[in-house]
């Protein structure tokens, strides 16, 4: 490897987590599904709200069951719940459409069980080893499921969306920002080191890994994602109309779906509204579009004479800095505070663009982590030298099995669950998940 490549992410090596501070992750992202779903009554955690989406005390219980297999099993300890949950909450083992009419824990035994796992894991986690299994190099098992439980929670919020009751959001602070012309910046030619590695971020899942090196073309990219208002422009020049702007799958699928807009906006008489976990608003024209699926981003992008990132593309804009070392972050390796980006639910929906120009990586473009996943152009595949670690279905079963990558994390991604390498998938059909998208063009 080169001198740019070797020198990979070495900046972004996360201090090791004491067990303290790895007991405070897992706390954290356990009161954060436990206070998200305290709002819903019962009956409703029990529903099947569509047939995308588990029911949300599935979610729960899952989570529980997760950290119940990877903290406590896995590791030795005793089994807490009784053997028929493996079939339960094995997410292979039941279509999510299907999981209403299971047998299921009731929201209160859910609650108990998850209790019960997690002191059991907290526990384990005193006396185990952070040197010997490769499963604890540092930490690393305790990652996986803290970020798997943050995963869930915005899973989760992606489900609440589809609700029409309204989800109580709490009162947002109002954000000063300055309003942003449509710009693009240009990413020179050059080399990028594409990928991390488990010793320079040691909660990197498999599909990050391994860190390889790639020689890229320039090309320009937009320093914000599309905005609601650049969107409409799209949606008013007809641009569901007309199957020239879209690709061939894409356009059956338009018409497939009968679909004019993104999901959750409505046409009214003097203008558009959207709605906001079950309340309608006026649609803000400022702030990234969300909820269009890969097809839609595609028909946009060709629509506007550009195109949709490459993931390398998309990752060398984030995380390429001048001096060779790679980011952790567009704005450097600091914590995601908020003054770089919108995370963690704090504001339940994507911040106006021009928001976060301190959260800018250095080529310029703003934004790349939070308020919207990002559609990218490329497939779901692995990297060269791929190993599925340490289990196949986290990643290896998605693989080239027709799902597009998204990156940088959305309003309602947790900080912990984000870093430029992270790479999330979903069907280019997929509309409930909080992704909106920003184009590029060839230098
Ligand atoms: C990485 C978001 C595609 O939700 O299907 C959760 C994460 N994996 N439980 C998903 C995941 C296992 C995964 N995504
Ligand atoms: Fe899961």
């Amino acid at each position: 490897m080169s001198q740019a490549a070797s020198r990979g992410t070495a900046a972004a090596a996360a201090a090791q987590l004491s067990k303290r501070e790895i007991a405070a992750e897992l706390d954290a992202a356990r009161r954060r599904t436990l206070d998200l779903l305290a709002a819903v009554p019962d009956d409703e955690l029990r529903r099947q709200h569509s047939p995308l989406m588990s029911p949300l005390v599935w979610d729960l219980a899952h989570c529980a069951h997760f950290e119940e297999l990877w903290l406590v099993r896995s590791l030795g300890g005793q089994a807490a719940g009784d053997r028929r949950l493996d079939d339960l909450y094995n997410a292979f083992a039941h279509e999510r459409s299907e999981r209403a009419a299971l047998e299921l824990l009731t929201p209160e035994e859910a609650r108990r069980y998850a209790a019960d796992v997690h002191a059991r894991a907290l526990a384990l986690l005193e006396r185990v080893d952070f040197d010997g299994d490769p499963l604890l190099r540092d930490g690393f098992v305790y990652g996986m499921v803290v970020q798997h439980e943050h995963q869930h929670v915005e899973t989760m919020l992606a489900t609440l969306q589809l609700r029409d009751a309204p989800h109580p959001i709490g009162r947002e602070r109002s954000l000063r920002w300055r309003a942003r012309e449509h710009a693009e910046v240009l990413v020179e030619a050059g080399p990028f080191v594409m990928g991390t590695t488990a010793s320079d971020e040691p909660w990197a899942y498999d599909n990050e890994q391994r860190a390889h090196e790639l020689e890229l073309p320039a090309f320009w990219i937009d320093t914000v994602p599309v905005t609601n208002a650049a969107y409409l422009e799209f949606v008013e020049a007809g641009g569901y109309a007309e199957s020239r702007h879209w690709s061939v799958d894409g356009w059956r699928w338009r018409e497939e779906a009968a679909v004019e807009h993104p999901e959750f906006w409505r046409r009214e008489p003097d203008g558009w509204s959207r709605r906001r976990f079950g309340r309608w608003e006026v649609l803000p024209p400022e702030e990234p579009v969300q909820h269009v699926c890969w097809f839609e981003a595609d028909a946009y992008a060709r629509w506007a004479g550009k195109r949709l990132p490459t993931e390398a593309e998309w990752e060398r804009a984030a995380s390429w800095s001048p001096d060779g070392v790679k980011r952790r972050y567009p704005w450097g390796n600091e914590p995601p505070g908020p003054q770089y980006a919108n995370l963690g639910a704090r504001r339940f929906g994507p911040a106006p663009v021009g928001a976060h120009p301190a959260g800018a990586s250095p080529c310029g473009a703003e934004q790349l982590v939070g308020d919207v996943w990002e559609w990218t152009a490329s497939d779901f595949a692995a990297y060269p030298g791929f190993e599925a670690f340490p289990y196949r279905e986290y990643s290896e079963v998605f693989f080239a099995a027709g799902y597009k990558v998204l990156r940088g994390g959305s309003w309602a991604t947790h900080a912990r669950a984000i870093r430029t390498t992270f790479r999330n998938w979903d069907l280019p059909v997929r509309r409930q998940i909080f992704a909106g998208f920003r184009c590029v063009r060839d230098a």
